[in-house]
Parts: C-alpha cells; sequence; structure tokens
C-alpha cells in the first residue's frame, strides 16, 4: 500500500484564506492576553447575532420590517424597525452567552446591566449603522467595541467599568451587511475580515492581514454641510479637489470606512457650527473603527487629538472624526488645527 503525505494548502498557515471564522478564533485565542476562551466565545455570540440579523435584512423588503418604528431614541432619532429588531438580537446574543456584564447600544438610554456579575467583558454596540439607508437597499452595518470590565468579576457594574477610553479596547469589529456580508475585527494583532457563505451559513476569512493603504484619492464627507463647517475642514476638501480625488459617500459609516480602509482614502464627519461635535458617537462608532483602523496602519482622530486617549464622560457623546489612510487624515488635521489656532489668536 502507498501513502501520500498531505500537502495544505498556503504551508498550511492557520490563517489561510477560506478557514472558517470559529477556528480562525480558536487558533488565534493564544495571542490574547487573557486567552481563557471567553473572549472567543464573546466574538462567536457576536458573529451568530449578525447572522441572524443579516437574515432579517435580506429579507426586510418582504417581511414589512422596513420603515420607521414610530419612537425616537435617546438622541432624538427616529427608530426604525430594523434598529429595533438588531438592538434585540445582540442584546439577547450577547446576554446568553455569559461573559458580558454591561452593553452601551446607540438604541437603549442607559447600561444595560445584564445582571450577570460574573461576565468579564462590557461590550458597546451600534447594532445598525446607516438606518437611512435599510429602506433603500444601501449597504448598512453593525459596529461593536469590546472591554474587560476595570473592576472584579462577581462586583456590580461600575461607571469605571463603562467609561473607558477607546485604548483600553480589547476586540473590535463591524459587520458590512452588503452586496456580500463581512465580518472584519481585530484583538488587538492585526485586522482580519471574513466573508458570509449565505448557503453554508459560515462566515469564511477573505481578507487575512488588512493593511491600509498610507494614502488615497478617495473623500468622503457630506458635503450638503459645508456652510456649517469651520475653515479648515473646507479647505481641507478645497485641496482634495484640486488633487482631483473622487469623492464617495454612502452614509452609512460602517460601508464607508470599510472602502476607505481597502482602498485608501479619508472619512470625515467634522464639527459643525450647530454641532460643534459632530454627529458620530465616541462609544459605539469611533472608538470600534478607530482600533481598527489603527491596526489596519491608519489613522483615527477628531480633527486634533488619537480618538482612542479620547475619555468619555457621557455614554452617548459624539466626536468629530476623521479616520482612514494615515497620511490623508494626518494632513486633514493640520489644516483643522492651524484654523483653530488661527481663530484662536485672531
Ligand atoms: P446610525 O444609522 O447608526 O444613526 O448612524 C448614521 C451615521 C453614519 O452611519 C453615517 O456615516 C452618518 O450618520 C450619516 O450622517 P449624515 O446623513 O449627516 O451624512
Ligand atoms: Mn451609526
Ligand atoms: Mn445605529
Amino acid at each position: 500500500m502507498k501513502i501520500i503525505t498531505y500537502q495544505p494548502d498556503e504551508s498550511g498557515l492557520a490563517y489561510a484564506v477560506g478557514t472558517t471564522l470559529d477556528r480562525f478564533i480558536k487558533l488565534k485565542q493564544g495571542d490574547f492576553p487573557f486567552a481563557s476562551g471567553e473572549l472567543s466565545q464573546l466574538l462567536r455570540d457576536i458573529a451568530l447575532a449578525a447572522k441572524i440579523v443579516n437574515r432579517e435584512i435580506t429579507r426586510a423588503g418582504l417581511s414589512n420590517i422596513g420603515g420607521a418604528f414610530g419612537q425616537t431614541n435617546v438622541q432624538g432619532e427616529e427608530q426604525q424597525k430594523l434598529d429595533v429588531i438588531a438592538n434585540i438580537r445582540f442584546i439577547r446574543a450577547l446576554s446568553k452567552g455569559g461573559e458580558v456584564c454591561a452593553i452601551v447600544s446607540e438604541e437603549e438610554d442607559s447600561v444595560i446591566d445584564l445582571q450577570n456579575s460574573s461576565g468579564k467583558y462590557v461590550v458597546a454596540i451600534d447594532p445598525l449603522d446607516g438606518s437611512s439607508n435599510i429602506d433603500v437597499n444601501i449597504s448598512i452595518g453593525t459596529i461593536f467595541s469590546i472591554y474587560r470590565r476595570k473592576t472584579p468579576a462577581g462586583s456590580p457594574v461600575l461607571k469605571e467599568d463603562i467609561m473607558q477610553a477607546g485604548r483600553e479596547q480589547v476586540a473590535a469589529g463591524y459587520v458590512l451587511y452588503g452586496s456580500s456580508t463581512m465580518l472584519v475585527y481585530t484583538t488587538g494583532c492585526g485586522v482580519n475580515g471574513f466573508t458570509y457563505e449565505q448557503s453554508l451559513g459560515e462566515f469564511f476569512l477573505s481578507h487575512p492581514t488588512i493593511h491600509a493603504p498610507k494614502t488615497g484619492a478617495i473623500y468622503s464627507v457630506n458635503e450638503g454641510s459645508i456652510n456649517e463647517w469651520e475653515d479648515g475642514i473646507k479647505h481641507y476638501i478645497t485641496l482634495c479637489k484640486e488633487r482631483g480625488y473622487s469623492a464617495r459617500y454612502i452614509g452609512s459609516l460602517v460601508a464607508d470606512f470599510h472602502r476607505n480602509l481597502l482602498k485608501g482614502g479619508v472619512y470625515l464627519y467634522p464639527a459643525t457650527l450647530k454641532n460643534p461635535s459632530g454627529k458620530l458617537r465616541l462609544l459605539y462608532e469611533a472608538n470600534a473603527l478607530a482600533f481598527i483602523a489603527e491596526q489596519a496602519g491608519a489613522m483615527a482622530t477628531d480633527g486634533v487629538q488619537r480618538i482612542l486617549d479620547i475619555v468619555p464622560t457621557d455614554l452617548h457623546q459624539r466626536t468629530p472624526l476623521m479616520i482612514g489612510s494615515s497620511e490623508m487624515v494626518t494632513e486633514a488635521g493640520k489644516m483643522i488645527s492651524a484654523f483653530t489656532e488661527k481663530a484662536m489668536y485672531s
């Protein structure tokens, strides 16, 4: 009998394209300083909820779950039915999983204490990002940040467990419900992207070790607000146009961020005269994407300081956001700071 030795693809790398998310999480568990398996399980819980939400989204046009829910959230924004459904799905998955003690969600006024004091993790989540795009079949997303609680497991959840700076995140990710559904995440050891294979019900590694281009030729901003901007950002966008960059703006942060991460570009949601802190929320939008950006070699600032260094004071606090290719974010920041200094001394 002749026996031949099996030669695995790509030198048998654990992170070969096509590896399932479950397997990848397991193989990478050792990279994490507290490798007890709980964070791995938490990531699996999120992936499961993402599959369920993906199913709801793809059926939305047929199952009467499009449109408004009839209530506003704490920020005064009209909730869509899918905002509410996604919120319920993620909270349920995180609560059943048992690793999480508290959740901050865009759709909830207060912190949700899961009454699971043994849970070591806190999650901040935007269950459905880009909700104005739900009813028109355009890419939307989910954004999540994961922190280890500061107080010991077994004790009540305190403010210090929740109000942590973004640099304390132990993992973060997003799900993009687009022309294909993807889950992209980091645990602080690079960024990896997985594409969902609907018929198999699995996420497979499709974008290993994502590196963002240092610069690009795409700028993403809602230019309809130009009259509300300060001069620094106006100058930067004028420069983008002079250089012939392409304007690309979907209106779903996850989708705009994802494109720029892969192709090179910058996303800007600046302060406006009416909203000096911009629109996007620090805890469950900016922080997660900033962590992913940095892990991929890109950058995220509020125009002046690094997003991950901002210590939150409010659950739903907003921040201006400049995120994407490092050279572009740096250049935009210089123009914004120059204007701020000029305004201070004039
Ligand atoms: P959400 O749907 O979670 O409230 O987030 C919407 C955000 C973000 O996804 C997007 O980039 C931005 O709002 C768009 O705002 P404008 O319509 O002001 O451009
Ligand atoms: Mn959002
Ligand atoms: Mn949202």
